[in-house]
């Protein structure tokens, strides 16, 4: 036997609890108001039709939906990148973001096998499993400050810039899993410089575009990295929240090569990594996106949806403070300063096992939350029993 998942293991937990009114803060998934994975409209009409015409099911290509990887390429980069002009980038449609950053780590060990690779002190569970397990030593940067639940940027600059060059560093773009504490843009003109005149080998990890600011302004590291110059990083990237398609496991894997030629090379190992692992992904949910986002109409009501769920988190955060100030509890007014769908709440495991044992309320043990689970159903319930554990 090997430990649960600290995440999707949790979620059994919370399935198998017979709690009437259990609340599940663990996982990273957007509940709307009656506490309903969504489905979106733009997704609802774009399926209908995909079932009205009830096309046969060929293979895609190994590297995916090319409708689907140019799309993704606009939305990342830009619709008038001058990488993307210039034949740097290659996107190949991936099984989810966990897909795209293991073809990635699988990919990287093989060109770069004396490559390490350093992660943010916290990351997301999983990113130390899928580097571990793809042979990388894996070590931390700081980023998190406990006493300020904001960003240790002098500690980040620090670690980074002693990194040996050549170490592959995995930066989050936006709505930092699991603390919710991003850079300021002018915070990512530093690493990017840093990263750069370093030497090591950025691999951004977004997740959550579109659930902070909005999918430009969510992009502005990857931007930022492309207009430096840096020959060379990885993106990997997911449409399961901001499409609420997460069983759909709509991924992908874009390399940013030095140039045209490069990049075909680059494409061609990805190739061999994916045809290795699981031969090439599925259609329906890479339809769904591309279709999308290839028509004005429905990817201006994409953007309509994704707007109401990121106002939507922003005003639960803002609830969630105000009801705890209420019951006398002022200092979690950080919660309101965190980006996208999770806050360290800083509560300590013990606190989250209160949680979980007393009121049926799931949340991460390293005291993450999932804002968005939130509804005005459970939201003060939750602020009650955060206030209670929090005192007692
Ligand atoms: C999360 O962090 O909760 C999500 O990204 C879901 C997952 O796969 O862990």
């Amino acid at each position: 036997m090997v430990p649960g998942d600290p995440i999707l293991g949790l979620t059994e937990a919370y399935n198998a609890d017979p709690r009437p009114g259990k609340v599940n803060l663990g996982v990273g998934i957007y509940y709307d108001e009656q506490g309903r994975i969504p489905l979106l409209r733009c997704v609802r009409q774009v399926e209908q039709a995909m079932a009205a015409e009830a096309k046969p099911r060929g293979y895609l290509p190994i590297d995916g939906l090319p409708a689907y990887d140019l799309a993704t390429q606009k939305l990342l980069f830009g619709a008038q990148s001058a990488a993307l002009e210039a034949g740097r980038v290659v996107t190949s449609q991936t099984i989810g973001g966990s897909g795209a950053l293991r073809i990635g780590a699988d990919f990287l060990k093989r060109t770069l096998p004396q490559a390490k690779i350093a992660i943010s002190n916290p990351s997301w569970e999983n990113h130390r499993v899928v580097f571990g397990t793809a042979g990388f030593e894996v070590s931390d940067y700081r980023y998190y400050d406990p006493a300020s639940h904001g960003l240790d940027f002098a500690g980040m600059l620090a670690d980074l810039g002693a990194l040996e060059p050549g170490t592959v560093v995995l930066l989050h773009a936006c709505c930092h899993n699991p603390t919710g504490v991003d850079l300021t843009a002018a915070q990512w003109s530093q690493v990017v410089a840093l990263v750069k005149e370093r030497g090591l080998l950025p691999f951004i990890d977004i997740a959550y575009q579109g659930f902070d600011k909005g999918t430009d302004a969510d992009a502005t590291a990857i931007r930022l990295f492309v207009d430096s110059g840096i020959p060379a990083f990885l993106v990997a990237s997911s449409y399961s929240k901001s499409f609420s398609l997460y069983g759909e496991r709509v991924g992908a894997l874009s390399v940013v090569a030095a140039d045209r030629d490069e990049a075909k090379r680059v494409q061609s190992n990805i190739k061999r990594t994916i045809r290795s692992n699981y031969s090439s992904p599925s259609t329906h949910g890479g339809a769904m996106v591309a279709a999308v986002l290839g028509s004005d109409e429905l990817r201006a009501q994409w953007e309509q949806e994704l707007g109401e769920m990121r106002e939507r988190i922003h005003q639960l955060r803002a609830g969630l403070v105000s009801k705890l100030a209420a019951l006398g509890a002022p200092e979690f007014g950080f919660i309101q300063q965190q980006a996208g769908m999770f806050s360290y709440s800083g509560l300590s495991k013990a606190q989250v096992d209160r949680l979980r044992e007393e009121y049926a309320i799931y949340a991460i043990g390293t005291g993450r939350i999932c804002v968005a689970a939130l509804n005005s159903g459970n939201l003060d319930k939750v602020a009650e029993a955060v206030y209670a554990v929090s005192r007692g």
